[in-house]
């Protein structure tokens, strides 16, 4: 770790002087700390998967007023993410232009901005972005600039081509030499970022690569991909949940690991599916940036989304993940510990069973738990007296989530 730190302060002043020769516009030092962002993870909605290449400027207006009309706004989803193919081609002096489906993005930021909301985009360490548009290798300063110009408050930034255009081509069959080009590559932008004085979420996406986690925050990294890409599947989704056991330390205040953007409402994900990918995001500490269709979102995939309670566990202001304390046959328990002594308890059907072969037991014990725990089921809203060994009967996928409050 120790090397790690001393690596990045020498890439952040190496990159500093770059940002600094190239005349940044910004009123702060590069060497100013950004200010706090992110504080709890980051809350909105993203284009990609639904809209994914197709995305235009109708559907991120479209996004951002139903955003409002739906409240989802004012139960925290506050960023409208622009991802990959708004890009267009650069100009003689290399500033970059979005393309014809995006007609003008600073009219656009501001009709975001006009209700209430923040608005994010999307690029690339890479010459190209995974979605073969321009990125910004090269053009690091001047892409930051533009987004702080455009009035841009979040920036994820995709690794796609900058592994196989530079980092194999620079440093072929060498591992550790083409690791610390990518921290470079990030540190780079994060320089960029905060050099325009505009406060940014930089959100790094290159698939939990060199465990990222571990040097990401020292990078201005706001948040993390801690895999590779999700799907509405409920596979996927379980594996990828399953896949945060072991980086619970790495997630605070700040900095989070982001098991990637919300299926909620996508493909053909059933009513449990939904609300127990939900619940194992609120229970991860996780970025929720729902990715459906807004426009045409069904009421009980609003009722999903805005449940303001299992919000609540998401955005806890101790920011502490929660963990999956035990498993047993098809059926997984996790635990979060939330501010003022409270706790947060999952149970997940994660087998295709209609119901566990077995009665389930749920183990307080096992929990650390000890005599009766009376608390609010998050998606029932009812009051729950768990005992030791309390028999629970849940569908396949299903889930039941338990706030208990400290004084009981
Ligand atoms: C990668 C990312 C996705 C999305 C696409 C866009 O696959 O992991 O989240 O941004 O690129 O091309």
């Amino acid at each position: 770790m120790r090397s790690v730190v001393l690596f990045s302060s020498a890439i952040l002043a190496l990159t500093s002087f770059t940002a600094a020769s190239q005349k940044p516009t910004a009123s702060k030092t590069p060497e100013a700390p950004s200010p706090a962002v992110a504080l709890t993870p980051p809350m909105g909605w993203n284009s990609w998967n639904f809209f994914a290449e197709k995305v235009t400027d109708k559907d991120i207006r479209d996004a951002a007023d139903q955003l409002v009309a739906t409240g989802m706004r004012d139960a925290g989803y506050v960023y409208v993410n622009i991802d990959d193919t708004w890009e267009g081609q650069r100009d003689a002096n290399g500033v970059l232009h979005s393309n014809s489906k995006f007609p003008e993005m600073k009219a656009l930021a501001d009709y975001v901005h006009s209700r209430g909301l923040k608005i994010g985009i999307y690029s690339s360490p890479g010459p190209k972005t995974c979605a073969g548009y321009e990125g910004s290798l090269d053009h690091e300063v001047q892409d930051a600039q533009l987004y702080a110009q455009w009035g841009i408050d979040y920036v994820k930034y995709d690794l796609c081509s900058f592994t196989g255009d530079v980092m194999v081509k620079q440093a072929p069959y060498h591992f550790s030499e083409q690791m610390k080009l990518m921290h470079a590559a990030y540190a780079k932008m994060g320089t960029a970022l905060r050099s325009t004085g505009r406060p940014m979420v930089y959100s790094f996406c290159q698939y939990g690569r060199d465990a990222v986690w571990e040097w990401a925050p020292s990078f201005g990294g706001n948040l993390w991909r801690t895999t590779g890409d999700i799907s509405p599947d409920w596979d996927r989704i379980y594996v990828i949940a399953s896949q945060q056991a072991g980086l619970e330390k790495y997630s605070g205040p700040g900095h989070w690991n982001d098991p990637d953007m919300l299926e909620v409402g996508n493909g053909s994900l059933t009513l449990e599916e939904n609300r127990s990918h939900f619940t194992l995001w609120a229970m991860l500490a996780a970025p929720l940036l729902a990715g459906n269709d807004l426009p045409n979102m069904k009421p009980e995939i609003k009722a999903i989304l805005t449940n303001r309670e299992v919000i609540a566990i998401d955005q806890d202001s101790l920011g502490k993940q929660g963990t999956r304390v035990y498993s047993e046959g098809e059926t997984d328990v996790w635990m979060r510990h939330l501010a003022g002594g409270a706790l947060a308890i999952a149970v997940i059907n994660a087998g295709d069973s209609r119901y566990p072969t077995h009665p389930f037991h749920l183990s307080l014990a096992k929990l650390g738990l000890h005599g009766k725990q009376t608390g609010k089921d998050l998606w029932t809203g009812e009051t729950i007296t768990l005992s030791e060994g309390e028999p629970l009967e849940l569908k396949r996928h299903d889930v039941l989530l338990v706030r208990i409050d400290a004084s009981q």
